[in-house]
Protein backbone atom coordinates (compact mmCIF):
# COMPACT_ATOMS: atom_id res chain seq x y z
CA UNK A 1 0.00 0.00 0.00
CA UNK A 2 1.40 3.35 -1.04
CA UNK A 3 0.82 6.19 2.21
CA UNK A 4 -1.09 8.86 0.71
CA UNK A 5 -1.71 10.37 4.12
CA UNK A 6 -2.91 14.13 4.21
CA UNK A 7 -0.08 16.81 5.26
CA UNK A 8 -0.32 19.23 7.44
CA UNK A 9 -0.94 22.72 6.90
CA UNK A 10 -0.21 26.16 8.34
CA UNK A 11 -3.33 27.18 10.06
CA UNK A 12 -3.36 30.46 9.26
CA UNK A 13 -1.24 33.05 7.49
CA UNK A 14 -0.10 35.04 10.26
CA UNK A 15 0.55 31.84 12.22
CA UNK A 16 2.92 30.42 9.32
CA UNK A 17 4.57 34.05 9.29
CA UNK A 18 5.07 34.19 12.83
CA UNK A 19 6.25 30.74 12.45
CA UNK A 20 9.22 31.60 9.81
CA UNK A 21 9.97 34.25 12.03
CA UNK A 22 10.49 32.56 14.89
CA UNK A 23 12.76 29.53 12.57
CA UNK A 24 14.60 32.76 11.46
CA UNK A 25 14.74 34.80 14.73
CA UNK A 26 16.89 33.09 17.01
CA UNK A 27 20.35 32.86 19.12
CA UNK A 28 22.41 34.36 15.92
CA UNK A 29 20.29 37.64 16.31
CA UNK A 30 21.23 38.28 19.43
CA UNK A 31 24.43 36.73 20.60
CA UNK A 32 25.99 35.78 17.26
CA UNK A 33 25.11 39.04 15.07
CA UNK A 34 26.81 41.37 17.89
CA UNK A 35 29.76 39.40 18.01
CA UNK A 36 30.21 39.02 14.49
CA UNK A 37 29.71 43.23 13.75
CA UNK A 38 31.85 44.19 16.44
CA UNK A 39 34.40 41.29 15.33
CA UNK A 40 34.52 42.89 11.99
CA UNK A 41 34.98 46.73 12.71
CA UNK A 42 30.67 47.74 13.23
CA UNK A 43 30.18 49.78 10.35
CA UNK A 44 32.50 48.40 8.70
CA UNK A 45 30.53 45.43 8.83
CA UNK A 46 26.90 46.87 8.23
CA UNK A 47 27.88 47.51 4.14
CA UNK A 48 28.42 44.29 3.78
CA UNK A 49 26.17 42.98 5.71
CA UNK A 50 23.23 45.15 3.45
CA UNK A 51 24.63 43.83 0.68
CA UNK A 52 24.61 40.49 1.14
CA UNK A 53 21.00 40.66 2.37
CA UNK A 54 20.06 42.48 -0.56
CA UNK A 55 21.22 39.87 -2.97
CA UNK A 56 21.91 36.62 -0.96
CA UNK A 57 19.08 36.40 1.57
CA UNK A 58 16.42 38.08 -0.04
CA UNK A 59 16.42 35.90 -3.61
CA UNK A 60 17.51 32.75 -1.13
CA UNK A 61 14.35 33.17 1.07
CA UNK A 62 12.25 33.59 -1.89
CA UNK A 63 13.76 30.65 -3.82
CA UNK A 64 13.49 28.39 -0.60
CA UNK A 65 9.98 29.04 -0.02
CA UNK A 66 9.15 28.12 -4.21
CA UNK A 67 11.01 25.07 -3.34
CA UNK A 68 9.16 23.96 -0.35
CA UNK A 69 5.83 24.43 -1.22
CA UNK A 70 6.30 22.85 -4.56
CA UNK A 71 7.63 20.05 -2.82
CA UNK A 72 4.70 19.94 -0.56
CA UNK A 73 2.35 19.68 -3.23
CA UNK A 74 4.00 16.82 -4.29
CA UNK A 75 3.81 15.11 -0.81
CA UNK A 76 7.69 16.18 0.25
CA UNK A 77 8.85 18.01 2.79
CA UNK A 78 12.92 18.03 2.75
CA UNK A 79 15.34 18.03 0.09
CA UNK A 80 16.54 14.63 -1.07
CA UNK A 81 12.96 13.85 -2.42
CA UNK A 82 12.09 17.19 -3.82
CA UNK A 83 15.29 17.73 -5.43
CA UNK A 84 14.81 14.62 -7.52
CA UNK A 85 11.38 15.94 -8.18
CA UNK A 86 13.05 19.22 -9.47
CA UNK A 87 16.02 17.05 -10.99
CA UNK A 88 15.84 13.42 -12.41
CA UNK A 89 19.31 12.01 -11.38
CA UNK A 90 19.85 10.14 -8.72
CA UNK A 91 23.13 12.23 -7.36
CA UNK A 92 20.16 14.78 -6.66
CA UNK A 93 19.25 12.70 -3.73
CA UNK A 94 22.43 12.54 -2.42
CA UNK A 95 22.96 16.26 -2.50
CA UNK A 96 19.55 16.46 -1.11
CA UNK A 97 20.95 14.93 1.84
CA UNK A 98 22.93 17.80 3.22
CA UNK A 99 19.57 19.29 3.95
CA UNK A 100 19.11 16.93 6.73
CA UNK A 101 22.39 16.37 7.74
CA UNK A 102 23.21 20.41 8.06
CA UNK A 103 19.81 21.11 10.48
CA UNK A 104 20.74 17.48 12.08
CA UNK A 105 24.23 18.79 13.07
CA UNK A 106 23.35 22.36 13.77
CA UNK A 107 20.54 21.28 16.21
CA UNK A 108 22.91 19.54 18.03
CA UNK A 109 24.97 22.17 19.52
CA UNK A 110 22.43 24.65 18.95
CA UNK A 111 19.99 23.00 21.28
CA UNK A 112 22.83 23.11 24.16
CA UNK A 113 23.30 26.62 23.92
CA UNK A 114 19.43 27.27 23.87
CA UNK A 115 19.37 25.32 27.28
CA UNK A 116 22.38 27.29 28.68
CA UNK A 117 19.96 30.36 27.81
CA UNK A 118 16.86 28.43 29.96
CA UNK A 119 19.17 27.54 32.59
CA UNK A 120 20.65 31.09 33.25
CA UNK A 121 17.43 32.25 33.46
CA UNK A 122 16.03 29.93 36.12
CA UNK A 123 19.30 30.97 38.11
CA UNK A 124 18.81 34.68 37.43
CA UNK A 125 15.29 34.41 38.40
CA UNK A 126 16.36 32.83 41.62
CA UNK A 127 19.09 35.35 42.45
CA UNK A 128 21.29 32.72 42.20
CA UNK A 129 23.97 34.68 40.94
CA UNK A 130 27.46 35.93 41.77
CA UNK A 131 27.76 39.79 42.73
CA UNK A 132 30.03 42.04 41.51
CA UNK A 133 33.08 44.67 42.64
CA UNK A 134 32.10 48.33 43.10
CA UNK A 135 31.14 50.45 40.23
CA UNK A 136 34.16 51.63 38.42
CA UNK A 137 36.35 48.69 38.48
CA UNK A 138 38.18 47.99 34.83
CA UNK A 139 36.27 45.43 32.77
CA UNK A 140 38.71 42.55 33.73
CA UNK A 141 37.97 42.67 37.55
CA UNK A 142 34.65 43.07 36.32
CA UNK A 143 33.69 40.98 34.45
CA UNK A 144 35.65 38.01 36.30
CA UNK A 145 33.01 36.43 38.57
CA UNK A 146 30.36 36.30 35.57
CA UNK A 147 33.13 34.62 33.61
CA UNK A 148 33.70 32.50 36.48
CA UNK A 149 30.12 31.84 36.50
CA UNK A 150 29.88 30.60 32.68
CA UNK A 151 33.29 28.23 33.21
CA UNK A 152 31.62 26.49 36.29
CA UNK A 153 28.26 25.84 34.50
CA UNK A 154 29.77 24.97 30.79
CA UNK A 155 33.04 22.86 32.38
CA UNK A 156 36.15 23.50 30.71
CA UNK A 157 38.91 21.60 29.84
CA UNK A 158 41.63 20.84 26.89
CA UNK A 159 39.76 17.58 26.23
CA UNK A 160 37.17 16.79 27.97
CA UNK A 161 34.89 19.07 29.67
CA UNK A 162 33.33 18.52 32.92
CA UNK A 163 29.72 20.65 32.78
CA UNK A 164 27.64 20.84 35.78
CA UNK A 165 25.34 18.50 36.85
CA UNK A 166 22.55 21.31 36.52
CA UNK A 167 23.89 21.89 33.25
CA UNK A 168 22.99 18.61 32.28
CA UNK A 169 19.70 18.42 33.51
CA UNK A 170 18.34 21.95 32.35
CA UNK A 171 19.86 20.19 28.99
CA UNK A 172 17.50 17.34 29.25
CA UNK A 173 14.42 19.77 30.61
CA UNK A 174 15.41 21.50 26.92
CA UNK A 175 14.92 18.61 24.70
CA UNK A 176 12.20 17.06 26.36
CA UNK A 177 10.33 21.15 26.02
CA UNK A 178 11.11 20.74 22.31
CA UNK A 179 9.61 17.08 22.10
CA UNK A 180 6.46 18.06 23.80
CA UNK A 181 5.67 20.50 21.23
CA UNK A 182 6.78 19.51 18.35
CA UNK A 183 4.98 16.31 19.06
CA UNK A 184 1.72 18.45 18.69
CA UNK A 185 2.72 18.95 14.87
CA UNK A 186 3.22 21.97 12.57
CA UNK A 187 0.15 23.87 13.43
CA UNK A 188 -1.23 22.78 16.94
CA UNK A 189 2.37 22.53 17.90
CA UNK A 190 4.96 25.08 15.64
CA UNK A 191 2.61 27.11 14.67
CA UNK A 192 0.57 27.90 18.18
CA UNK A 193 4.23 28.29 20.47
CA UNK A 194 4.86 30.58 17.46
CA UNK A 195 1.97 32.93 17.58
CA UNK A 196 2.51 33.14 21.78
CA UNK A 197 6.15 33.29 21.64
CA UNK A 198 7.26 35.74 18.91
CA UNK A 199 5.15 38.94 20.96
CA UNK A 200 6.57 37.90 23.96
CA UNK A 201 10.46 37.71 22.69
CA UNK A 202 9.65 41.38 20.98
CA UNK A 203 8.11 42.87 23.72
CA UNK A 204 10.90 41.42 25.75
CA UNK A 205 14.00 42.47 23.52
CA UNK A 206 11.93 46.52 23.59
CA UNK A 207 12.25 46.92 27.55
CA UNK A 208 15.89 45.43 27.53
CA UNK A 209 16.72 48.36 24.43
CA UNK A 210 14.72 50.79 26.14
CA UNK A 211 16.81 50.00 29.53
CA UNK A 212 20.31 49.73 27.67
CA UNK A 213 19.02 52.86 26.11
CA UNK A 214 18.71 54.89 29.61
CA UNK A 215 22.14 54.05 30.57
CA UNK A 216 24.97 56.69 31.33
CA UNK A 217 28.03 55.88 32.81
CA UNK A 218 31.62 57.67 33.28
CA UNK A 219 32.71 55.81 30.23
CA UNK A 220 29.40 56.58 27.86
CA UNK A 221 26.56 56.36 26.71
CA UNK A 222 25.10 53.26 24.69
CA UNK A 223 24.79 56.11 21.36
CA UNK A 224 28.03 55.51 21.38
CA UNK A 225 28.03 52.08 20.61
CA UNK A 226 25.22 52.61 18.06
CA UNK A 227 27.56 55.04 16.52
CA UNK A 228 30.42 51.97 16.23
CA UNK A 229 27.81 50.03 14.66
CA UNK A 230 26.03 52.45 12.33
CA UNK A 231 28.89 54.78 11.27
CA UNK A 232 29.88 53.66 7.70
CA UNK A 233 32.96 52.73 7.47
CA UNK A 234 34.53 52.19 4.03
CA UNK A 235 38.21 51.40 4.72
CA UNK A 236 37.68 47.63 5.41
CA UNK A 237 35.44 46.89 2.37
CA UNK A 238 38.18 45.31 -0.01
CA UNK A 239 39.24 42.69 3.18
CA UNK A 240 37.26 39.41 1.97
CA UNK A 241 36.97 38.33 5.40
CA UNK A 242 34.35 40.81 6.39
CA UNK A 243 32.29 39.86 3.36
CA UNK A 244 32.82 36.07 4.22
CA UNK A 245 31.26 37.10 8.06
CA UNK A 246 28.47 39.04 6.90
CA UNK A 247 27.12 36.74 4.00
CA UNK A 248 27.89 33.53 6.84
CA UNK A 249 25.74 35.89 9.11
CA UNK A 250 22.96 36.61 6.71
CA UNK A 251 22.75 32.45 5.90
CA UNK A 252 23.30 31.82 9.64
CA UNK A 253 20.13 34.44 10.83
CA UNK A 254 17.81 33.97 7.59
CA UNK A 255 18.12 29.83 8.31
CA UNK A 256 19.13 29.82 4.81
CA UNK A 257 20.90 26.61 2.96
CA UNK A 258 19.76 24.66 5.92
CA UNK A 259 16.73 22.94 4.49
CA UNK A 260 15.00 23.88 7.17
CA UNK A 261 13.23 26.69 5.39
CA UNK A 262 12.35 24.32 2.61
CA UNK A 263 10.35 22.30 5.52
CA UNK A 264 8.32 24.88 6.69
CA UNK A 265 7.78 26.13 3.01
CA UNK A 266 6.28 22.48 2.05
CA UNK A 267 3.36 23.01 4.62
CA UNK A 268 1.93 25.97 2.58
CA UNK A 269 -0.99 25.69 0.80
CA UNK A 270 -0.49 24.75 -2.96
CA UNK A 271 -1.68 28.32 -4.15
CA UNK A 272 -1.14 30.40 -1.35
CA UNK A 273 1.41 33.71 -1.84
CA UNK A 274 5.13 33.28 -0.98
CA UNK A 275 6.40 36.40 -2.51
CA UNK A 276 4.67 39.07 0.35
CA UNK A 277 5.23 36.52 2.74
CA UNK A 278 8.43 35.78 2.17
CA UNK A 279 9.52 39.38 2.54
CA UNK A 280 7.51 39.48 5.47
CA UNK A 281 9.42 37.01 7.67
CA UNK A 282 12.50 38.02 6.30
CA UNK A 283 12.11 41.90 7.50
CA UNK A 284 10.53 40.77 10.61
CA UNK A 285 14.03 38.97 11.16
CA UNK A 286 15.75 41.89 9.86
CA UNK A 287 14.43 44.24 12.42
CA UNK A 288 14.87 41.59 15.41
CA UNK A 289 18.32 41.55 14.17
CA UNK A 290 19.47 45.18 13.52
CA UNK A 291 17.33 47.09 15.54
CA UNK A 292 16.73 44.79 18.60
CA UNK A 293 19.59 42.94 18.26
CA UNK A 294 22.00 45.70 17.58
CA UNK A 295 20.86 47.98 20.75
CA UNK A 296 21.53 45.59 23.21
CA UNK A 297 25.13 43.73 23.71
CA UNK A 298 27.06 46.21 22.04
CA UNK A 299 25.85 49.47 23.46
CA UNK A 300 25.68 48.33 26.92
CA UNK A 301 29.12 46.85 26.44
CA UNK A 302 30.36 50.04 24.73
CA UNK A 303 28.50 52.47 27.31
CA UNK A 304 30.48 50.41 30.34
CA UNK A 305 33.72 49.48 29.00
CA UNK A 306 34.20 51.58 25.90
CA UNK A 307 34.73 50.55 22.15
CA UNK A 308 37.77 49.16 22.25
CA UNK A 309 36.95 47.06 25.34
CA UNK A 310 33.78 46.21 23.60
CA UNK A 311 35.25 44.90 20.91
CA UNK A 312 37.52 42.85 23.04
CA UNK A 313 35.51 41.47 24.86
CA UNK A 314 33.22 40.26 21.70
CA UNK A 315 36.88 38.39 20.12
CA UNK A 316 37.50 36.40 23.35
CA UNK A 317 35.02 34.10 22.73
CA UNK A 318 31.59 33.93 20.68
CA UNK A 319 29.54 33.96 24.37
CA UNK A 320 31.27 36.59 26.21
CA UNK A 321 29.36 39.43 25.46
CA UNK A 322 25.85 37.83 25.65
CA UNK A 323 26.51 34.95 28.68
CA UNK A 324 29.29 38.00 30.76
CA UNK A 325 29.59 41.32 29.52
CA UNK A 326 25.83 41.93 29.38
CA UNK A 327 24.63 40.16 32.67
CA UNK A 328 27.23 41.52 34.71
CA UNK A 329 25.92 45.17 33.38
CA UNK A 330 22.65 44.16 34.46
CA UNK A 331 23.89 42.41 37.56
CA UNK A 332 25.29 46.37 38.38
CA UNK A 333 21.96 48.14 38.31
CA UNK A 334 18.78 48.41 40.35
CA UNK A 335 16.42 45.19 39.62
CA UNK A 336 19.50 44.07 37.99
CA UNK A 337 19.20 40.15 38.45
CA UNK A 338 15.42 40.66 37.02
CA UNK A 339 16.86 42.13 34.20
CA UNK A 340 19.26 39.32 33.26
CA UNK A 341 16.17 36.86 33.92
CA UNK A 342 14.45 38.62 30.77
CA UNK A 343 17.51 38.71 28.82
CA UNK A 344 18.43 35.22 29.57
CA UNK A 345 14.97 34.07 28.86
CA UNK A 346 14.28 36.60 25.60
CA UNK A 347 17.05 34.44 24.20
CA UNK A 348 15.44 31.16 25.16
CA UNK A 349 12.18 31.94 23.58
CA UNK A 350 14.41 32.81 20.59
CA UNK A 351 16.58 29.45 20.43
CA UNK A 352 13.08 27.75 20.70
CA UNK A 353 10.93 28.88 17.91
CA UNK A 354 14.79 27.94 16.22
CA UNK A 355 15.21 24.81 17.34
CA UNK A 356 11.96 23.25 16.42
CA UNK A 357 13.00 24.47 12.90
CA UNK A 358 16.09 22.37 12.87
CA UNK A 359 14.23 19.65 13.88
CA UNK A 360 11.77 19.60 11.97
CA UNK A 361 13.36 18.60 9.03
CA UNK A 362 14.31 14.89 10.12
CA UNK A 363 10.72 14.81 11.54
CA UNK A 364 9.21 15.48 8.11
CA UNK A 365 11.80 12.91 6.74
CA UNK A 366 10.70 10.14 8.55
CA UNK A 367 6.88 11.23 8.39
CA UNK A 368 6.96 11.33 4.68
CA UNK A 369 9.37 8.77 3.31
CA UNK A 370 8.97 6.18 5.78
CA UNK A 371 4.61 6.89 6.82
CA UNK A 372 6.20 6.97 10.25
CA UNK A 373 3.67 8.40 12.53
CA UNK A 374 4.35 12.22 14.42
CA UNK A 375 5.35 11.21 17.67
CA UNK A 376 7.57 8.34 16.67
CA UNK A 377 9.08 10.79 14.42
CA UNK A 378 9.69 13.25 17.08
CA UNK A 379 11.09 10.65 19.46
CA UNK A 380 13.48 9.10 16.87
CA UNK A 381 15.19 12.62 15.88
CA UNK A 382 14.79 13.60 19.45
CA UNK A 383 16.54 10.45 20.23
CA UNK A 384 19.60 10.96 17.21
CA UNK A 385 20.02 14.89 18.83
CA UNK A 386 20.13 13.52 22.44
CA UNK A 387 22.76 11.09 21.48
CA UNK A 388 25.01 13.05 19.59
CA UNK A 389 24.52 16.24 21.56
CA UNK A 390 27.10 14.43 24.20
CA UNK A 391 29.99 14.94 21.63
CA UNK A 392 29.25 18.78 21.97
CA UNK A 393 29.01 18.47 25.85
CA UNK A 394 31.69 16.31 27.07
CA UNK A 395 34.24 17.16 23.92
CA UNK A 396 37.02 20.46 23.75
CA UNK A 397 36.49 22.01 20.49
CA UNK A 398 33.48 19.46 19.06
CA UNK A 399 30.71 22.35 19.09
CA UNK A 400 33.00 24.74 17.01
CA UNK A 401 33.98 22.13 14.54
CA UNK A 402 30.35 21.37 14.01
CA UNK A 403 29.72 25.27 13.89
CA UNK A 404 32.06 25.39 11.29
CA UNK A 405 31.59 22.47 8.97
CA UNK A 406 27.58 22.88 9.30
CA UNK A 407 26.34 26.43 10.34
CA UNK A 408 29.52 28.21 8.20
CA UNK A 409 30.32 26.60 5.09
CA UNK A 410 27.84 23.44 4.63
CA UNK A 411 24.95 26.25 4.33
CA UNK A 412 26.92 28.22 1.44
CA UNK A 413 27.91 25.09 -0.32
CA UNK A 414 23.97 24.04 0.14
CA UNK A 415 22.33 27.30 -0.43
CA UNK A 416 24.39 27.68 -4.12
CA UNK A 417 23.75 23.72 -5.08
CA UNK A 418 19.64 24.89 -4.06
CA UNK A 419 20.27 28.07 -6.67
CA UNK A 420 21.70 25.93 -9.07
CA UNK A 421 19.59 23.38 -9.02
CA UNK A 422 16.57 25.44 -9.31
CA UNK A 423 17.35 28.15 -11.81
CA UNK A 424 19.55 26.54 -13.50
CA UNK A 425 18.31 22.60 -13.90
CA UNK A 426 14.84 22.71 -13.32
CA UNK A 427 14.94 25.83 -15.62
CA UNK A 428 15.09 29.70 -14.98
CA UNK A 429 11.23 30.37 -16.44
CA UNK A 430 9.74 27.64 -14.62
CA UNK A 431 11.21 28.17 -11.13
CA UNK A 432 10.60 32.16 -12.00
CA UNK A 433 6.92 31.43 -12.15
CA UNK A 434 6.88 28.97 -9.12
CA UNK A 435 8.27 31.75 -7.05
CA UNK A 436 5.51 34.48 -8.56
CA UNK A 437 2.73 31.77 -8.89
CA UNK A 438 -0.18 32.76 -6.81
CA UNK A 439 1.96 35.99 -5.29
CA UNK A 440 0.06 39.42 -4.05
CA UNK A 441 3.13 40.67 -4.93
CA UNK A 442 5.21 39.91 -8.29
CA UNK A 443 8.86 39.82 -7.85
CA UNK A 444 10.73 42.66 -10.17
CA UNK A 445 12.59 41.25 -12.72
CA UNK A 446 15.59 42.02 -11.64
CA UNK A 447 15.85 39.58 -9.43
CA UNK A 448 16.12 37.17 -12.14
CA UNK A 449 19.29 38.13 -12.63
CA UNK A 450 19.98 38.44 -9.63
CA UNK A 451 19.22 34.65 -8.80
CA UNK A 452 20.39 32.88 -11.60
CA UNK A 453 23.75 35.11 -12.37
CA UNK A 454 25.24 37.40 -9.95
CA UNK A 455 24.31 35.24 -6.04
CA UNK A 456 25.57 32.09 -7.52
CA UNK A 457 28.85 33.73 -8.55
CA UNK A 458 28.87 35.81 -5.66
CA UNK A 459 28.68 32.43 -3.38
CA UNK A 460 30.99 30.54 -5.81
CA UNK A 461 33.70 33.14 -5.10
CA UNK A 462 33.27 33.24 -1.56
CA UNK A 463 33.62 29.17 -1.21
CA UNK A 464 36.54 29.78 -3.07
CA UNK A 465 38.36 32.05 -1.54
CA UNK A 466 36.95 30.67 1.81
CA UNK A 467 38.59 27.10 0.64
CA UNK A 468 41.80 28.81 0.63
CA UNK A 469 42.23 30.57 3.68
CA UNK A 470 40.38 27.19 5.33
CA UNK A 471 41.98 23.92 3.57
CA UNK A 472 45.65 23.98 5.04
CA UNK A 473 44.22 24.75 8.50
CA UNK A 474 41.58 22.76 9.03
CA UNK A 475 44.36 19.47 8.06
CA UNK A 476 46.63 20.92 10.39
CA UNK A 477 44.46 20.41 13.42
CA UNK A 478 45.89 17.72 16.23
CA UNK A 479 43.53 17.58 18.91
CA UNK A 480 41.86 14.15 18.65
CA UNK A 481 38.26 15.17 19.76
CA UNK A 482 38.40 17.94 16.65
CA UNK A 483 38.86 14.71 14.47
CA UNK A 484 36.45 12.30 16.56
CA UNK A 485 33.87 14.81 15.77
CA UNK A 486 34.93 14.68 11.55
CA UNK A 487 34.54 11.39 11.18
CA UNK A 488 31.24 11.23 13.32
CA UNK A 489 29.78 13.74 11.31
CA UNK A 490 30.80 12.03 8.10
CA UNK A 491 29.32 9.18 9.74
CA UNK A 492 25.74 11.15 10.37
CA UNK A 493 26.39 11.76 6.44
CA UNK A 494 26.46 8.15 5.93
CA UNK A 495 23.63 7.46 7.97
CA UNK A 496 21.49 9.54 6.38
CA UNK A 497 22.00 8.72 2.91
CA UNK A 498 21.60 5.18 3.98
CA UNK A 499 18.08 5.66 4.98
CA UNK A 500 17.06 7.79 2.04
CA UNK A 501 18.21 4.47 0.03
CA UNK A 502 16.23 2.50 2.26
CA UNK A 503 13.01 4.76 2.22
CA UNK A 504 13.43 4.49 -2.00
CA UNK A 505 13.51 0.68 -1.96
CA UNK A 506 10.66 0.43 0.23
CA UNK A 507 8.45 2.69 -1.35
CA UNK A 508 9.48 0.84 -4.86
CA UNK A 509 8.43 -2.42 -3.16
CA UNK A 510 5.18 -1.04 -1.73
CA UNK A 511 4.39 0.48 -5.04
CA UNK A 512 5.00 -3.02 -7.09
CA UNK A 513 3.51 -5.00 -4.12
N1 LIG B 1 18.28 31.61 12.25
C1 LIG B 1 18.56 31.04 13.54
C2 LIG B 1 19.28 32.04 14.38
O1 LIG B 1 19.55 33.15 13.93
O2 LIG B 1 19.58 31.73 15.52
C3 LIG B 1 19.37 29.78 13.41
C4 LIG B 1 18.66 28.74 12.61
C5 LIG B 1 17.42 28.29 13.03
C6 LIG B 1 19.19 28.27 11.46
C7 LIG B 1 16.74 27.36 12.29
C8 LIG B 1 18.51 27.34 10.72
C9 LIG B 1 17.29 26.91 11.14
F1 LIG B 1 16.66 26.05 10.43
Amino acid sequence: MVHHRERERWATRIGLILAMAGNAVGLGNFLRFPVQAAENGGGAFMIPYIIAFLIIGIPLMWIEWAIGRYGGAHGHGTTPAIFHLLWKNPISKVIGVFGLWIPLVVIIYYIYIESWTLGFAIKFLLGLVPSIPADGADPNTYLKPFENFLVSYIGSGEEFIKPSGYAYLIFLITVVINILILSRGVSRGIEAFAKVAMPTLFILAVVLVVRVFTLETENGSALQGLNFLWKPDLSKLTDPGVWIAASGQIFFTLSLGFGAIITYASYIKKNQDITLSGLTASSLNETAEVVLGGSLAIPAAVAFFGVANAVAIAQSGAFNLGFISLPAIFANMPAGTFLGFLWFFLLFFAGLTSSLALMQPLIAFFEDEFGLSRKTSVYITAGIVFFSAHLVIFLNKSLDEMDFWAGTIGVVFFGLLEMVIFLWIFGGEKAWREINRGGIIQVPRFYYYVMRYITPIFLTVLLVVWAKEYIPKVMSETLWTVWVTRFYLIGLFLFLTLLVFIADRKKLKEASG
